[in-house]
């Protein structure tokens, strides 16, 4: 929950507005920081899931290397204190402008995702006369047991190359003098709660890894994703994602050569729970069923619940008055402009501060332009 002298804070600023807890972000990064040393693995932050300029300086500092989809998040990036030498470029569609400007900019390695991907970057690192190091992304069929729409792993999604094709993708890459192959990429999903899906994963991977070895193939990398749930229903128990069982399951389940490095891309699990959503209700009306507060952030400001569905917990931050029922609304022409259903929050009035919690992640990145809304600049507390 926040203290007073926070509240007074949000006070005083336009809502809505972003709320970033720096002091909770810190103290993640130390545990992940912590982790990664204990156990010798290497963190990229997947930007994807924040690329606000402060939050990335505060995540490069540490050292962290960047997991990017864009030239964009390259630059910002770059921009933001990341090392070249340890920024990885992923995503299904990379364009010819972006690969330029990856190779250009001395990346580390792009993480590969069809075949025709691995051919036009050996055309443009051949024409720049330059060498491209690259990790396949591999689609295992391993199911997430998450949100079909942030499930990334099974043979239906788009992602990655089929296990189906890695022949011809070894054919194809001994024909390319400009590409190094030295990593293999795995990425199942996000919001995954249930462990044993990470054990799932390294089974298959070992699985994989051994094909390749078995084809004389040394695979120098093995990058496993992202993907750590958080708990979004505990906000203030849980501030921490539990990485240690998380980096624990991939030490002992994985088989690490010793000459191996072993990736991670966490975005959510390192964001999620340091941002909030702050806004104000501007009116409360009572409805056939139900009484609606409207909120002055809508999906334009959080689009999470309006896509997925998902729940995010909802705290009325300045009133101590007896419950009531409420459904939550935005003030977004779309019906599925509704932060929740049913939300027992103390009874609302006009101008009450409402907070939309664990928003930090895939929250501000996803904000839209519809209906030209003012955008306010988010509020960073220590
Ligand atoms: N690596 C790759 C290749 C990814 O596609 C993603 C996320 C990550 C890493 C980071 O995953 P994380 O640790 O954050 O789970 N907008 C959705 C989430 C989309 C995730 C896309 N990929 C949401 O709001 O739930």
């Amino acid at each position: 929950m926040f203290d007073l002298a926070t509240i007074e804070k949000f006070r005083e600023k336009e809502t809505p507005f972003y709320h970033y807890d720096l002091e909770l972000l810190r103290e993640t990064l130390a545990e992940v920081k912590r982790l990664e040393q204990k156990y010798d693995f290497e963190v990229h932050y997947a930007v994807k899931a924040n690329s606000n300029a402060r939050i990335l300086k505060e995540i490069s500092r540490l050292g962290f290397g960047a997991d990017c989809v864009s030239g964009n998040e390259i630059k910002a990036s770059l921009e933001n204190g990341f090392d070249s030498h340890k920024i990885l470029f992923a995503g299904v569609g990379k364009s010819d402008k972006e690969i330029r400007y990856a190779l250009d900019t001395e990346i580390s390695a792009f993480n590969c995702e069809s075949i025709q991907e691995i051919q036009v970057i050996e055309q443009i690192a051949a024409a720049r006369n330059k060498q491209a190091e690259i990790a396949i992304r591999i689609n295992p069929n391993v199911d997430a047991k998450t949100h079909k729409y942030i499930t990334t792993g099974l043979d239906e999604n788009k992602f990655g190359v089929n296990q189906a094709e890695l022949s011809n993708v070894l054919e194809v890459v001994e024909q390319c003098p400009n590409i190094q192959l030295t990593g293999l990429h795995f990425h199942i999903g996000s919001q995954i709660t249930d462990m044993n899906v990470f054990k799932g994963l390294c089974i298959r991977v070992n699985e994989i890894q051994h094909w390749f070895f078995d084809r004389g193939v040394q695979i120098k990398h093995l990058n496993l994703g992202g993907g750590l749930g958080i708990d979004y229903a505990n906000p203030d128990v849980c501030r921490i994602p539990d990485f240690e069982t998380y980096f624990a399951i991939f030490s002992e389940f994985l088989d690490i050569r010793h000459d191996q490095k072993i990736h991670f891309e966490l975005g959510r699990s390192i964001i999620a729970q340091c941002g909030n959503l702050i806004s104000r209700a501007l009116y409360i009306k009572n409805g056939i069923n139900t009484n609606f507060v409207i909120l002055d952030a809508g999906m334009t400001e959080l689009m999470r619940p309006a896509l997925y569905q998902s729940y995010h917990q909802i705290d009325n931050l300045t009133s101590c008055k007896p419950d009531n029922n409420y459904d939550v609304v935005g003030p977004i022409c779309e019906s599925s402009d509704c932060f929740g259903k049913g939300v027992k929050l103390p009874t609302t009035e006009r101008g009450d501060l409402i907070a939309i919690r664990s928003a930090g992640a895939y929250g501000e990145v996803m904000t839209s332009k519809y209906n030209l809304r003012d955008q306010n600049p988010p509020l960073y507390i220590e």
